[in-house]
């Protein structure tokens, strides 16, 4: 494998790009205009209505952010020509064919023109409806495909997907491609293109009955989960995510395709600025809920290993592997995590967390600093039902009798309890596959373009993704936290 310089590969290159709006595309395209200025064009597809709407979800939503600090110092003044010389905003829509590019000269133009494309459009809520999932997340992978088959100078597409694919499985997991139709179950085979039908024939029962749109999204969030269960995945979100790479390998034949499986991407460690995230994810949701006081306990194994990797490192994979992998006619599959190579043990988790609101409380609504406490570590479903059981369900019992005889008197407090017990079991069943995981995510073709970018010499400093260069003490307490707290919970 023979690699040229990363600004030197992307130099003149239009690239196009979905998802940009969200987390991990957004410090991509950060990434491309603060390293090679001199890109030719970057196409985003945003979901909007026509051309004005889109470009305003551009300003407000990508280079409006914190994140675009670097290049707003760098540009000043003249940032705005530049923005509008390289970035065209695409109203569009990945859960159509042609990816919902609805101007057609646009999109002659569009496949004359594109080098690369990256596609890391998704829906990542665990449990999204079904129908929704499968468009964006599977048939959208298809419709990226098919869009790519069109691009007649396309060097690579790379996909974004999730090292979670994988669903429950324990000990190594190699970077492995999935075969068409394969279950993780040995349950029979799954066939794609049957599960829109279920999904059509549920849709149109729930439209006869007269079901209300909150009844359909509830059905549908079921379907979705009851489908994925079938074929042995835990979740739809991972499920939706494993059909979508199937349908990318099957359709994909002879294109340059890369899929890129991160494991849980947290705030960005060097570049631009250490500690930038956006939005509060996984174990995320965990640290602000114990630094705001609401949780006492979580559930896991002392020693389930948190892969956690920084959103820049994925980003520099990413470029990487698309100057690596161009023009190559086959597919590869890439791990970024950390697991493997430099894990960190929830028990350490823990104790860091605890370490740092102990000597940076927040400050509650009142003004006082909110006091943190010991983290439970549950770890059994068992001890977790036995907990809700002397938290919540028996003071809820004893409300209750008081309600009988003081009628009304505790009423919030007993619909305040039913809402804690009825989200407590939720989240819980969520998240007991990943909180459980005792999986490690072999990463030995990702170690093969680390060991090529370090041994070429190319930009290595300025393109690194190894993960046992991560300190994780240093990197929770000064960068992942406080970046958590500031540019996350705006606190
Ligand atoms: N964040 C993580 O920890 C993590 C870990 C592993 C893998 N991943 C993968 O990394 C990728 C990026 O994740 P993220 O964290 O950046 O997610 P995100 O912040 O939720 O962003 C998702 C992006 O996809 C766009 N999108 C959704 N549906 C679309 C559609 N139908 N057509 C066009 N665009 C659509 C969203 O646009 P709107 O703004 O219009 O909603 C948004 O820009 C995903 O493929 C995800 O599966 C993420």
């Amino acid at each position: 494998m023979e690699l040229e310089s990363m600004p030197q590969f992307l130099e003149n290159k239009t690239i196009l790009v979905t998802g940009a709006t969200g987390f991990l595309a957004k410090a991509f395209v950060e990434k491309i205009l603060r390293v090679q200025p001199n890109v030719k064009r970057l196409y985003l597809l945003i979901r909007a209505s026509d051309v004005a709407s889109a470009t305003q979800r551009l300003h407000n939503e990508v280079i409006g952010k914190d994140l675009f600090r670097v290049v707003r110092e760098k540009w000043g003044a003249n940032l705005d020509s530049f923005i509008s010389e390289k970035i065209i905003a695409v109203p569009g829509d990945v859960s159509y064919e042609n990816l919902g590019v609805q101007d057609c000269e646009q999109r002659k133009d569009m496949w004359k023109e594109i080098d690369i494309i990256l596609n890391s459009a998704a829906t990542t809520a665990f449990d999204e409806r079904y129908d929704v999932a499968l468009g964006i997340n599977t048939f959208g992978a298809l419709h990226v495909s098919g869009f790519a088959r069109n691009c007649v100078n396309l060097k690579v597409l790379l996909h974004v997907s999730t090292a979670y694919v994988c669903g429950e499985k324990k000990g190594r997991i190699l970077e492995r491609p999935f075969q068409m139709g394969e279950t993780l179950n040995g349950t029979s085979r799954l066939d794609i293109e049957a599960e829109k039908e279920v999904v059509e024939e549920y849709l149109n029962k729930l439209r006869r009955l007269g079901a209300t749109d909150g009844a359909i999204t509830s059905a549908m969030k079921g379907l979705g989960i009851k489908r994925a269960k079938l074929y042995g995945w835990p979740n739809t979100y991972v499920y939706t995510k494993a059909m979508g790479e199937m349908l990318l390998g099957r359709f994909s034949e002879n294109l340059p395709l890369v899929i890129i499986r991160p494991t849980m991407i947290s705030s960005t460690y060097i570049e631009p600025f250490s500690g930038w995230i956006e939005g509060v994810r996984t174990i995320d949701g965990i640290i602000a809920a114990y630094g705001k006081g609401k949780l006492k306990c979580f559930l896991g194994y002392h020693e389930t290993i948190l892969d956690i990797i920084p959103a820049d490192m994925v980003v520099n994979c990413m470029i990487v592997a698309m100057v690596a992998c161009a023009n190559q006619s086959s597919e590869i599959i890439l791990h970024v995590g950390s697991s493997w190579r430099n894990p960190i043990k929830l028990s350490s988790f823990r104790n860091f967390i605890r370490s740092y609101f102990t000597e940076n409380p927040l400050v509650g609504k009142n003004g006082k600093s909110i006091k943190v406490g010991k983290l439970m570590v549950l770890n059994s479903m068992a001890s977790f039902r036995a907990y809700m059981v002397i938290r919540y369900i028996l003071p809820l019992k004893v409300f209750q009798i008081a309600n009988a005889v003081i009628f009304q008197y505790n009423q919030d407090m007993i619909i305040d309890l039913k809402k804690k017990i009825k989200s407590g079991i939720r989240l819980a069943e969520l998240y007991k596959p990943y909180v459980f995981f005792t999986g490690r995510f072999d990463d030995s073709n990702t170690e093969k373009l680390q060991m090529v970018t370090s041994e070429s010499g190319v930009d290595a400093h300025l393109f690194g993704f190894d993960p046992k260069s991560i300190h994780w003490e240093d990197y929770l307490l000064n960068t992942h936290i406080p970046g958590l707290i500031k540019y996350a919970l705006k606190l």
